[in-house]
């Protein structure tokens, strides 16, 4: 299925603008390079909430042994992963990603150099972290370099999952997704907690521009209640132009949101949706 939550200049689908070839390079430099003229923030809004979830969801006894891993869904580099576990902030990656001491390593020195970096800011609550993501070069830098335990391509939305991705899911209790919202729908949703061995929870940062309300009653029907928080909305990127800001503005309205002051501004903003189990 065709996404941008990123969005770019090599192609349109949707009417939003897409980058896909910054998603399948070895390393996350030119992902950021690409991403910061277009202030693309939402992993930072997130930061906060996901660290919150995942203390609160490692904090409920659940009955089955070990610590519940998270899994993040469209993890591309393990941008969340980072942010999750590691004492570092999105500004700090933009600066060291974009930063020309640095733009011109090899891949394999980066690496080196990145191992370093995450190791010495390590958090003392640091929890497992599983990622997802059709980009094999993105999952396997993020590997790599220590931001995930394990990592798995599989493409839910047009397969089921392998036998790895299966057993890696019964240890997973978090499921965390930004950027990803246009990318991944119900079928990957149906395909993890149909999965699931331990109670599963879900913290998703998706654009005002596309309807949650297939993985909401999705989640239903595995006995999820999702809330959404109405206090406000997250920014998640510019628009890269005008022909982009009227998409979004469109598209809003048609999701019956008021695009005024956000998209209207040139700029795409998201909710915040939690999904728990019914009963705890
Ligand atoms: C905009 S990036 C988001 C990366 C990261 N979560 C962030 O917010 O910075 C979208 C990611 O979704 C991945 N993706 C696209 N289709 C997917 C699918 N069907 N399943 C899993 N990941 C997918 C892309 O490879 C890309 O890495």
């Amino acid at each position: 299925m065709a996404g941008s939550d990123c969005g770019g200049t090599d192609g349109m689908a949707d009417g939003k603008s897409r980058f896909d070839d910054i998603y399948a390079q070895p390393d996350p430099r030119a992902y950021f390079g690409r991403l910061a003229p277009l202030e693309y923030e939402i992993p930072h809004h997130a930061q906060p909430a996901f660290r919150r979830v995942a203390a609160e969801r490692s904090a409920l006894d659940d009955g089955c042994p070990g610590r519940p891993a998270v899994l993040d869904v469209c993890c591309s580099y393990g941008i969340n992963a980072a942010l999750l576990n590691h004492d570092l902030t999105l500004a700090d990656m933009y600066e060291r990603y974009t930063s020309p001491a640095l733009g011109t390593m090899s891949t394999a020195e980066l690496v080196a150099r990145d191992k370093v970096f995450y190791a010495e800011r390590r958090r003392p609550d640091a929890v497992p972290v599983f990622g997802l993501d059709v980009s094999a070069p993105a999952v396997h830098y993020a590997l790599e370099v220590g931001l995930l335990d394990d990592g798995f391509t599989d493409d839910l939305e047009r397969s089921s999952p392998g036998p790895g991705l299966r057993r890696a899911l019964a240890e997973v209790g978090l499921i965390t997704l930004t950027g990803g919202g246009s990318y991944v729908t119900d079928r990957t949703f149906t395909a993890l907690v149909d999965c699931a061995r331990r109670p599963v929870w879900v913290s998703a940062f998706v654009l005002r521009t596309v309807s949650y309300h297939p993985v909401v009653r999705a989640l239903a029907a595995h006995g999820l209640r999702t809330t959404l928080d109405v206090s406000r909305t997250y920014p998640q990127r510019l628009c890269t132009d005008e022909r982009e800001r009227q998409y979004a503005i469109a598209a809003v309205r048609a999701l019956g949101g008021d695009p005024a002051g956000r998209e209207e501004d040139g700029r795409f903003h998201t909710l915040h949706y939690e999904s728990r189990p019914d009963a705890p």
